[in-house]
């Protein structure tokens, strides 16, 4: 038989039990209570799509694949197979790992690419268009996931994402108004011909279809990594990529390789925190915001209290200016993770946080910066009924990533490029500086801030979490966690809770809306910090497990995404 008729057969058995209802299951009480798997994700489908493979009998690794694949369709302005991502996983025997699928630079890159003669940045190369683009990482990583831990057919995995690209997913209110703003960037780029760009503004309710994308999914469906890193996928890719000033070539697709790492760990008031290593700075910067805050009563200072708001942001100034020197893809600079992470220095370094008045970020480190832009990236969390937990932060970089659209294949490429320092001290479009330990090499990856991870009580599971939000996504788990552990919250009050930001550089206090009341601004203000609002820092989706071994699924309300449960 060949085998597209097999993927045919397969559409049709899924195709009897589909569900494409986008309306979530939060209850009254805003509690998600489940006895046996959750899936929290950014999209209700692709959160249905977990839960349908962990009650077939699919591990939370299964589960995991399945619901990349599906948010690569239903949620294009982040899910992806064009991206990378990462991956922090803890077995229900306590073993835990991390897999690194982050984008690499192409073989042609140089640290220089994206400055001009007089070595000024040249402005929107690193963020916009074929030159800003990574060599992909998720697809890689989501076969050598399922090879190493999965227990289902890998076809079985694939089946939902397929159908979904094939027969349409309906958009819900935010996609249809990003799908209209973005539509003058997407037309920059590519045909109008692409299936993000309608002749009339898009309306919630509205389906849309991605044949294209559904035959890619088909061929990694047969050929596996073969399907998405050569023949007729790599060919569009590649075709597409000439289209522009882009560098990928086809020796980049044949070397990506994903990557197991040991993850980063380290313990918060008696608590195992296991997070994501570098080049992600997620993990480390975590650490040290924990490490030091545990000389600190936060549940006595109060809960987004004038004096815990101080003393977050002092340690997260600290942190930030680390970030941008130390860290960067640990296979090129050696990134001194141990030394950071080192009990001594950390203290050391919070010695000099006084209570009364915050510390000038010049007199920290160097450095200059002025905006932070919105971004995407997407996080899932997903515990199975055995108690095996994973935390997936998967990005394009921006929103739509480089808005380059592979037309014949069906999917966006990212931008990941702009997350390499792209001149020293010069900040990426989220604000962030870097230095050497984050410059561009060919093949080296580029630092991140995804920050997925999973919390241990006693030697069990208690918590998986992470955010998107680029440079807020470190600063946002942390406060989660500080919820949880410190202010005792349950997991959708500690997603619920007002966050605030704070990374070094530019020195401001980035606070939501609502989070703050005037007295406590001018309070803040009397410390000498500088204050901006901000409508939204990240967007976590996470699970606790609760005392009575009920899951809680957290999903953040500041997205429309969904906590399954069964
Ligand atoms: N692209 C955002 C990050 O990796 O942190």
């Amino acid at each position: 038989m060949r085998s597209t008729s097999i993927i045919f057969i397969f559409m049709f058995l899924y195709s009897c039990t589909a569900n494409t209802d986008r309306s979530t299951n939060i209850n009254s009480e805003n509690l998600n209570l489940a006895q046996h798997g959750m899936v929290s994700s950014a999209d209700s489908l692709a959160s249905q799509v977990g839960v349908d493979i962990l009650k077939k009998g699919g591990n939370a690794f299964d589960a995991a694949v399945a619901v990349h694949f599906a948010l690569a369709v239903v949620y294009p302005m982040a899910g992806n197979i064009g991206g990378g991502g990462f991956a922090v996983y803890r077995t229900k025997g306590g073993e835990t790992g991390s897999l690194d699928f982050r984008e690499k630079a192409p073989l042609a890159a140089n640290r220089n690419m994206y400055l001009d003669t007089a070595m000024q940045a040249i402005d929107g190369l690193s963020t916009k268009g074929h030159l800003s683009v990574g060599v992909p990482g998720s697809v890689d990583g989501m076969i050598r996931l399922h090879e190493k831990l999965g227990s289902m057919p890998f076809a079985d995995l694939m089946v939902p994402a397929i159908f979904l690209a094939r027969e349409g997913f309906p958009l819900n209110n935010r996609e249809a108004e990003y799908l209209n703003l973005y539509r003058e960037k997407f037309l920059e780029l590519n045909d109008s011909t692409i299936p993000f760009i309608n002749h009339t503004p898009w309306q919630a309710g509205d389906t849309i279809k991605i044949p294209a994308l559904a035959g890619t999914l088909g061929r990694i469906l047969q050929y596996g990594r073969n399907g998405f890193y050569s023949g007729p996928t790599a060919h569009y890719m590649l075709e597409e990529i000439k289209k522009g000033l882009g560098i990928m070539a086809q020796e980049d697709l044949d070397m990506y390789k994903s990557k197991w790492r040991d993850p980063v760990e380290g313990t918060y008031r008696g608590h195992k925190i296991i997070s994501m290593p570098p080049p992600s700075s997620g993990g480390v910067a975590l650490l040290q915001l924990l490490k030091g805050s545990e000389a600190y009563d936060f549940k006595a200072m109060g809960h987004n209290s004038v004096a815990a708001i101080h003393t977050m942001t002092e340690l997260e100034r600290r942190v930030y200016a680390d970030r941008a020197t130390f860290l960067g893809d640990p296979d090129f600079y050696p990134v001194p993770v141990e030394k950071l992470l080192d009990a001594a220095y950390i203290s050391e370094r919070n010695s000099t946080i006084l209570p009364d008045r915050k510390t000038n970020s010049q007199d920290i480190k160097e450095g200059h910066v002025d905006i932070i832009e919105s971004t995407e990236t997407t996080h899932f969390s997903i515990v199975d009924k055995e108690g095996n937990a994973i935390a997936v932060t998967t990005t394009l970089n921006s929103l739509y990533g480089s808005k380059v659209f592979v037309e014949k294949g069906g999917f966006f490429l990212n931008n990941e490029m702009d997350d390499f320092s792209i001149k020293p001290g010069l900040p990426n479009q989220f604000g962030l500086i870097g230095g050497e330990a984050n410059a561009i090499e060919p093949e080296k990856r580029m630092l991140s801030s995804m920050s997925p991870t999973i919390v241990e009580k006693d030697g069990e599971l208690l918590m998986v979490l992470g955010s998107p939000g680029g440079s807020t996504i470190i600063t946002t788990v942390y406060q989660v966690i500080l919820n949880v552990i410190d202010y005792e919250m349950g997991m959708q009050a500690a997603l619920d809770a007002k966050r605030t930001h704070h990374q070094w550089q530019p020195d401001k206090i980035f606070y939501e809306t609502d989070c703050l009341d005037s007295l406590s601004i001018e309070s803040l203000k009397n410390l000498g910090h500088v204050l901006e609002i901000e409508s939204k820092l990240g967007r976590v989706h996470a699970i606790l497990v609760r005392e009575d071994g009920m899951l809680e699924g957290g999903a953040d309300l500041r997205g429309d995404g969904a906590a399954i449960g069964y």
